[in-house]
């Protein structure tokens, strides 16, 4: 299938992740549907996304007209099987646990039409580890988008071993024609590119703040001064969502087995604390 052959995009979850890509999927002309489990966050979603664009048009970065003709093009729904039943790329954005994924794909191998092809934005959770769940392993790869994706233009497509090359072909002409940057790996590899390097630096500034060598916000000064990146690895946390940012360490444990991939105790603490970020008000800073 060429993404030519694309008139229906399905997003799973309609959180951080699956509200801006659906967002971005229908503003680049494809009929769009974002599915979620509760309808709470679908609502959400639709509030965040209109006050998201209203800025943009207020703003002049987009015009009434597009931002309409997007909205007429996009859905919310928590009929899933429907919707899915006449897609023609499913992307999955649901929250980050294996489990999940592999119950989701599996439900939704039995219901997509058999050219759909089955993408997952997962940060951590490789397509091989889900491919095995459906009946169509060569239509099945990661699709991995940056927060905020309507800004953000990255995206890391990554097949696995069972992967067709027209899968491949497809997601990365899909990602073009979202208007993204699409990087194609040769292989699954833990964190792909950009989050690895992330974790790194990610790692060595939570290292530093637990042994006392300086306060996080100094750390972030430092890290924006001094190497111009545009935010702090604490304020990105914050962005992210600790929640996130604590399971995606989980994810990779389950995966590896190695302690060294558990979440930092700090990042623990704040995990059950319930204190995620931006999201809650409340992170390593405070929003209130
Ligand atoms: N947040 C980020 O910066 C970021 C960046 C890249 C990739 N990702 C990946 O994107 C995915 C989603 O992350 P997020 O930050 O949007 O999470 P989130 O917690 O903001 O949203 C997850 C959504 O999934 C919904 N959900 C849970 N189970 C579901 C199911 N069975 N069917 C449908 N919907 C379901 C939840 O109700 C929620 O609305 C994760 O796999 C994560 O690794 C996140």
């Amino acid at each position: 299938m060429a993404t030519t052959d694309i008139s229906h995009v399905t997003v799973i979850g309609s959180g951080t992740m699956g509200a801006q890509i659906g967002m971005v999927s229908a503003l680049s002309g494809y009929r769009t549907a974002i599915v979620d489990i509760a309808q709470d966050s679908l609502d959400r979603a639709s509030e965040m996304l209109h006050t998201r664009m209203d800025r943009d048009v207020d703003k002049g970065r987009r015009t009434a007209d597009d931002v309409r003709a997007a909205f007429d093009r996009l859905g919310f729904s928590l009929d899933r099987d429907t919707v899915v039943a006449d897609t023609d790329f499913v992307i999955e954005a649901a929250i980050e646990d294996i489990e999940i994924k592999r119950s989701l794909f599996r439900d939704l191998d039995k219901v997509a039409p058999a050219h759909a092809i089955l993408a997952t934005n997962s940060s951590n959770i490789v397509s091989s580890s889900l491919a095995d769940a459906v009946g169509r392993p060569d239509k099945v790869c990661n699709m991995h988008f940056f927060n905020p994706v309507l800004i953000m233009e990255c995206v890391e497509v990554v097949p696995n071993e069972h992967t067709s090359q027209e899968t491949v072909d497809t997601t990365v002409e899909l990602a073009r024609a979202f208007g993204k940057q699409p990087v194609l790996l040769k292989k699954e590899a833990p964190g792909f590119i950009a989050n690895r390097l992330l974790n790194a630096l990610r790692k060595e500034a939570v290292e530093l703040y637990e042994d006392g060598v300086a306060d996080f916000r100094d750390i972030d000064v430092a890290v924006k001064t001094a190497l111009r990146h545009p935010m702090g690895p604490f304020e990105l946390m914050d962005m992210t969502g600790i929640d996130v940012v604590y399971l995606i360490r989980m994810a990779e444990y389950a995966q590896t087995g190695d302690p060294a991939s558990l979440p930092a105790q700090s990042v623990k603490d704040l995990y059950e604390k319930k204190q995620f970020g931006r999201k809650t008000g409340k992170g390593w800073y405070d929003y209130s």
